[in-house]
């Protein structure tokens, strides 16, 4: 057990003497502090911080009480039970000046031995129980302060989190504006795309209508001039002609020029006739509208290998093939168009052409063995060749391919749905 240490305070150095003995009497290991006035009792105290204070009411310049009231002022010596002692008779009066001034308890001089040894004890007990407490509270007090620094850290963070949470909510909402800004502004040009998109597939369609009417218009006038050629043209000639061997017959024979010249203007006059006939052909083959496509194909077909000395074999199935005449006309320029191409691209030494109807539809097949074509040929060319066939092909309601590979020929095939027939 730790040692006791008791401060005694008494302005008479016989009764301090005395205390001293008899407390070491009863508590040999008790160090006892003494102190003949009241001030320097309050140092020692101070210093030695003892355990219990033993305090004599009468005192010259402080008196007990008030020095007791003093001491238990001080936060540092609160705590340190006071006994107060006096020779006076203990009277009520007394016993409340005594509680008043806070002391814990008084003892009658001359001091009693086993009454002091039990007052020591319970003091040790008040001063035991009054450190507990003080350290009990002092542990609430840290606990006190640690949840107080915790909620206050907690609540700094949520304030934080707050702060940052309008922060982000903020942003979110501003990129909420702007993300549906965005929108409006794709919407908006999605509509002015899709418009112009519209305009622009109506213009095409306007385009491929004037086309078609263009083509139409010059299809009608190369009939007409084809016609005026042959019929009126060409009957004037023969006219002509005939009026010259008229002429001829009455020359007299002793003018040998006239009559050569006469012969040579008849010559020049049936080449002129068979010019007019050929013109009229190219323009519009009057086999097409007499005989119909089977038969011009045909034609068209003999005029390239007689140009060319390529071969070419011709399927006309049925052989009576009729249709209409803009679908006539149409699958002959197409015709042509191949033939061309194949003069002009193709070098090929051998061409097959088939045109087949069956239930639904027509077929045209041209194939050459010539020297074919790569993607690269036919991109981005200003050339109107294929698109024109290809367009031929979409106002007869059908469709236009065509396949070619270098050094493996070229083959077009078009198709036309019968229909209405
Ligand atoms: N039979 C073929 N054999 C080889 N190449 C061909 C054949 N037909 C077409 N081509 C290729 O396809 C290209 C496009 O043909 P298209 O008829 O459109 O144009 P083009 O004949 O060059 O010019 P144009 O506008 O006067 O017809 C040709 O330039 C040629 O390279
Ligand atoms: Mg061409």
């Amino acid at each position: 057990m730790q040692k006791i240490k008791i401060l005694v305070i008494d302005d008479n150095s016989n009764n301090l003497t005395t205390f001293q003995t008899m407390v070491q009497g009863l508590f040999p290991d008790a160090v006892i502090y003494t102190a003949l006035s009241a001030r320097k009792g309050i140092g020692l105290a101070v210093k030695e911080d003892p355990d219990i204070i033993f305090l004599d009411v009468v005192m010259p310049e402080m008196d007990g009480f008030e020095l007791c009231i003093e001491l238990k002022k001080d936060d540092r010596l609160k705590l340190i039970p006071v006994v107060l002692n006096t020779a006076f008779s203990i009277d009520p009066q007394m016993r409340i000046k005594v509680l008043e001034a806070g002391a814990e308890a008084f003892l009658k001089k001359p001091f009693d031995q086993s009454e002091l040894a039990t007052m020591i004890r319970s003091m040790m007990r008040i001063k035991s129980a009054n450190m507990l407490a003080l350290h009990q509270k002092e542990i609430l007090a840290q606990r006190v302060s640690e949840q107080t620094e915790k909620l206050t850290n907690e609540l700094e963070r949520r304030k934080q989190a707050e702060i940052i949470q309008t922060e982000v909510q903020a942003k979110l909402k501003k990129s909420q504006i702007s993300l549906l800004n965005i929108l409006e502004d794709l919407k908006a040009q999605n509509i002015a795309r899709l418009e112009s998109e519209k305009a622009l597939k109506e213009s095409h369609e306007k385009l491929r209508d004037l086309a078609a009417h263009i083509q139409e218009v010059r299809e009608e006038e190369r009939k007409e001039i084809a016609l005026n050629l042959h019929d009126d043209l060409g009957q004037k000639l023969t006219a002509l002609n005939i009026d010259l061997a008229w002429l001829a017959a009455r020359i007299p024979t002793d003018f040998p020029e006239v009559s050569d010249k006469l012969i040579s203007m008849q010559g020049l006059l049936m080449e002129t006739v068979t010019g007019v006939k050929q013109i009229s052909s190219k323009l519009r083959p009057s086999i097409l509208d007499d005989l119909g496509i089977g038969a011009a194909i045909i034609w068209q077909t003999n005029e390239f290998s007689n140009r060319t000395d390529v071969p070419c074999k011709v399927s006309i199935i049925p052989e009576d093939m009729t249709m209409p005449d803009e679908i006539g006309t149409q699958v002959f320029r197409i015709v042509q168009e191949a033939f061309t191409n194949i003069m002009r691209h193709s070098e090929a030494s051998n061409v097959v052409l088939s045109l087949i109807a069956n239930e639904s539809k027509w077929r045209l097949r041209i194939k050459d063995n010539g020297e074919g074509f790569s993607e690269e040929d036919i991109v981005d060319k200003q050339s109107f060749g294929l698109t024109g066939m290809e367009e031929r092909a979409r106002l007869c309601g059908g469709t236009f391919t065509i396949k070619g590979a270098p050094g493996k020929g070229t083959e077009i095939v078009v198709e036309i749905p019968i229909s209405g027939q």
